[in-house]
């Protein structure tokens, strides 16, 4: 008889209800600390799309505790009911939980406060104190106070230099923790990103620093991790001996909408491969780390972007591509080429596709190249990472005119989440042919659950000071060294084939030369 000790029985169990049995025994998530949390730019569109959702859905579901408060600070004139009301709207229209729930929505948004304020040069920020200070009597926060800053990013340096003024830093706090969300761009490159740190250090302390990369909480990025060190399987063919090939993408079909100004000063490499993609490969092709702590990760994927072997201006050529989206027709429907959208330069030189060809010069992965490719305005919005392993030593069977196909481990990230392991199989019959088949694995099925947004886990995880998914500056700053040769080149040079592809494509035929002097091809999109 198995001496093992029965799981506990869940509250579905208990209710008489059918348990999915892959998430049968599980305890519930962790609860966060009490806080008081400080948005800059409350009136913008990153906090009523995403970041009130999120927090709503946290206490709905139990992961922020009673004892928390919001307060929203803008330039936008609200009082602190037009702000409620507001959010109210925010969470009607955005939450996953659909429209806000009595009695919920009413104790939520008691603790919901709002601060018409000037950034710079101001006294505003003696106000937020006053709020802060009132908040943890009358809510009991404890003391902590995590900022967010979802401003423009121009703002951000003097965001932190009032906050230390106004004797709001973490040194002055001496009830609780004091820890900062930053949105990103973390920098529009190398210099800039160096100065907004300098500023960040002398107010914060990195363990108090949580720079946010959406694509981190997404559940099926965090999966790669458990997919190779959960498994005993992948790791021993997790290198270049068994592996000739990882192909990353990160392609959307929507252009670039209402943030044509921003994104023509951006581009596709700096708004997605600089902090997005680089996250991803880290995560591929870091090694195991020494626990699951978040420096000890953290540390392995340095290690990766460290080991980046770095462009020269000479072969920027040979591994990068760009391109930029003409007319074209997504979903049936005709749009716009990239350079009528609004606010974009009729005659912009700013990539809406780049794809690069990176090596990761180290033992485990000499010589294998990754692409990494993201663009706009694609013919599907997919994000993926292909892991394609080296041709068989020998071939014994197929027919003569069967294909032997490479295996393929497809990490996908959305919109379907899951894991694709091609392979190849004989199909029934008398004669040996040979076809390649999939075995997939979807997580939304399997688990039957719904993956929580990102903004949900990670400023969960911020709450929580677990600092696993969020970029360490050394990460940021080694990613911005690895683009801006190419950058550098970009700028420079005026693409003159822009627009070089349609709308609703497969992106710039030019992109093809990175893979087909290797021998591979890009998956279609
Ligand atoms: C953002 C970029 O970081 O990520 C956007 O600034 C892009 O341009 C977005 O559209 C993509 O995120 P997701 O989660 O839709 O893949």
């Amino acid at each position: 008889m198995s001496e093992t000790a029965a799981p506990p029985v869940s509250k579905a169990a208990a209710d008489g209800q059918a348990v999915n049995p892959l998430r049968a025994g599980l305890e519930s998530d962790r609860i966060t600390d009490p806080c008081t949390m400080v948005f800059f730019g409350a009136s913008g569109d990153l906090f009523k799309r995403m970041l009130l959702p999120a927090l709503y859905n946290l206490r709905l579901t139990d992961i922020l505790p009673s004892g928390f408060a919001i307060v929203g600070y803008s330039r936008t004139k609200f009082t602190d009911q037009e702000f409620r009301d507001y959010c109210k709207q925010s969470v009607d229209q955005f939450s996953r939980s659909g429209p806000a729930k009595e009695p919920m929505w009413s104790d939520f948004a008691d603790r919901i406060s709002y601060i018409t304020g000037e950034f710079t040069d101001t006294s505003d920020y003696n106000q937020l104190k006053t709020k802060v200070a009132e908040n943890d009597d009358k809510f009991g926060t404890k003391g902590n106070v995590l900022f967010y800053l979802s401003t423009p990013p121009q703002v951000f340096p003097t965001i932190i230099r009032e906050i230390k003024s106004f004797g709001l830093d973490p040194k002055s706090n001496t009830k609780g923790w004091t820890r900062i969300i930053i949105e990103k761009p973390f920098g529009t490159d190398l210099d800039s990103a160096r100065s907004l740190q300098a500023e960040v250090e002398k107010v914060f302390d990195e363990s108090q620093v949580y720079r946010i990369d959406h694509y981190l909480g997404k559940e099926p990025v965090q999966d790669i991790m458990a997919l190779r060190f959960a498994n005993m399987i992948f790791e021993p063919i997790w290198n270049r001996r068994y592996i000739d090939g990882v192909q990353i993408t990160a392609a959307e079909t929507l252009g670039v909408e209402q943030r044509g100004g921003y994104y023509d000063h951006a581009g596709a490499l700096r708004d997605m491969i600089q902090n997005h993609v680089m996250n991803l490969l880290a995560l591929v092709a870091m090694e195991p780390p020494a626990s699951a702590d978040a420096d000890a990760i953290r540390n392995e994927k340095y290690k990766v972007l460290s080991a980046v072997r770095p462009f020269g201006t000479e072969d920027v050529a040979q591994r990068s591509a760009r391109g930029q989206y003409g007319p074209g027709v997504i979903d049936g429907q005709a749009v716009v080429g990239y350079r009528q959208e609004q606010d974009v330069a009729p005659d912009s030189n700013t990539e809406t596709y780049a794809a690069v060809k990176l090596y990761v010069d180290n033992w485990r992965w000499a010589g294998i190249p990754f692409y990494l490719r993201s663009g706009k305005r694609l013919a599907r919005k997919v994000s993926e990472i292909a892991v394609r392993f080296a041709p068989i030593p020998q071939r014994l069977f197929g027919e003569r005119t069967d294909e032997i196909e490479p295996n393929v481990l497809v990490m996908k990230i959305q919109p379907d989440e899951g894991v694709t392991l091609r392979f190849n199989a004989k199909v029934p019959g008398p004669k040996n042919h040979i076809r390649g088949v999939n075995m997939d694995f979807n997580y939304g099925t399997g688990f039957g659950i719904e993956s929580a947004p990102a903004y949900e886990r990670l400023i969960g995880d911020a709450i929580r000071g677990d600092a696993t998914l969020f970029t360490r500056w050394d990460a940021v700053q080694r990613a911005w060294e690895i683009v801006m040769p190419v950058l550098d080149v970009w700028l420079n040079t005026k693409d003159s084939t822009f627009p070089n592809y349609a709308a609703g494509s497969q992106g710039p035929p030019t992109s093809d030369h990175l893979l087909g002097v290797d021998g591979h091809a890009w998956r279609r999109i």
